[in-house]
């Protein structure tokens, strides 16, 4: 198996942290930057202590192009960057979306002028199944038309990539842009998972708030939609399941086996669970009662998305393991760890 030294932006984010650990456990080494803005300070602490392996995080700006080209200059063999750091609240997006379109665009074009005059040749960016919108038919494969936006966030994420695109026409640098459906859960070590920076957007930190008391109640947006029980239905992957796809996607990369200059993957279980499925697993795995309420329809919401992962099955050899109960069960783990720890 080919390894290298990769550079993570956002590396103690909540992806970023539970990939860092993948990549360490399976030999590459890990540089990371991440400003803390929306993370913290510990988590580099806990990946170290996780994965038993060093890992250097840099805590400043990835716009702060000669603060990059720093890191580049003390680490000449980093090959690959897998670029997390962005902005990713819908919410926040609407209210101020000169910040996203900001962080967004100018981090991830300041780290890939930085990288090509570095010669690095193999580039691993997040996307977002956002940019299917509410697609006409189901599951959605990589090649299913791309929608308008519903947010600045989405349009960031589908701006984002066609930089990419454009730009790889004349660079040597190869991408691999990976689709995240809705990841969700914790380490299996109970020790690491998502802080949510401010109101959490996804649901199942919401869920996880809820019961442990943080909110006094959780609202179901929608109850009479056109699926199994009316609430939306989604697609949630365990964030290690997404952490292994990225450490393949860069191997994939490593060993030059991807032909096109840009390649597209959904991560995505494969399969759609509804809101109420997931409230009901996670009262399963918890042994709680959830105090949830049917409210109305928010504008914008999805009604139903999961994803087709095959491409990803075949080409990456990516096959996520973890259920739902999983990842409810490592949620509530690390929601409990969290109060324990009083981790904010
Ligand atoms: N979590 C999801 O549901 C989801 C879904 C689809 C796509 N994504 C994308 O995946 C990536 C990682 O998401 P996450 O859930 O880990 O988010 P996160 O907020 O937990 O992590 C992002 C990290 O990047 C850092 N950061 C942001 N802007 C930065 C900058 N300019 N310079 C340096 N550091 C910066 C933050 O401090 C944070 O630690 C993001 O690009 C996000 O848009 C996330």
């Amino acid at each position: 198996m080919k390894t290298c030294k990769v550079l993570v932006t956002g590396g103690c984010g909540y992806i970023g942290s539970h990939t860092a650990i993948d990549l360490l456990k399976q030999g590459f080494e890990v540089v990371s930057i991440d400003s803390l803005e929306r993370s913290q300070a510990f988590v580099a602490g806990r990946v170290e202590e996780i994965s038993g392996k060093p890992f250097h995080q840099y805590s400043f700006d990835c716009r702060d192009e000669a603060a990059v080209r720093k890191v580049f200059e003390q680490h000449p063999d980093i090959s690959g960057v897998i670029h997390f750091a962005a902005y990713k609240s819908v919410g926040e997006s609407v209210e101020h979306p000169l910040r996203y379109f900001d962080n967004n665009l100018n981090s991830l074009i300041t780290v890939l002028r930085v990288a090509e005059s570095f010669h690095v040749q193999h580039f691993v960016f997040s996307s977002s199944c956002s940019v299917y919108g509410n697609a006409a038919s189901l599951p959605v494969t990589e090649s299913t038309p791309l929608a308008e936006p519903e947010s600045p966030y989405g349009r960031t994420k589908l701006m984002s990539e066609q930089i990419i695109h454009d730009y790889s026409l004349h660079s040597r640098m190869r991408f691999t842009v990976l689709r995240y459906f809705n990841p969700a859960g914790a380490h299996d070590s109970g020790r690491l998972g998502e802080i949510p920076f401010g109101k959490p957007d996804n649901l199942v930190p919401v869920i996880t708030e809820t019961a442990i008391g943080k909110r006094p109640a959780l609202t179901v947006y929608g109850d009479d939609y056109p699926t199994r029980d009316g609430s939306c239905l989604r697609d949630y992957i365990h964030v290690m399941d997404i952490a292994s796809a990225h450490t393949k996607a860069l191997q994939y990369l490593l060993e030059n086996k991807q032909k096109e200059k840009v390649e597209i993957f959904n991560l995505g279980s494969g399969e759609g669970i509804t809101v109420l499925e997931m409230i009901h697993a996670f009262e399963k795995v918890s042994a709680t009662e959830l105090n949830y309420l049917l409210g109305d329809k928010r504008p914008g919401d999805v009604i139903a998305i999961y994803a087709d992962n095959s491409k990803a099955r075949s080409l990456l050899g990516w096959t996520p393991v973890r259920t739902t109960e999983d990842i409810m069960r490592s949620a509530w783990a690390w929601e409990n760890r969290m109060r324990e720890e009083k981790i904010k």
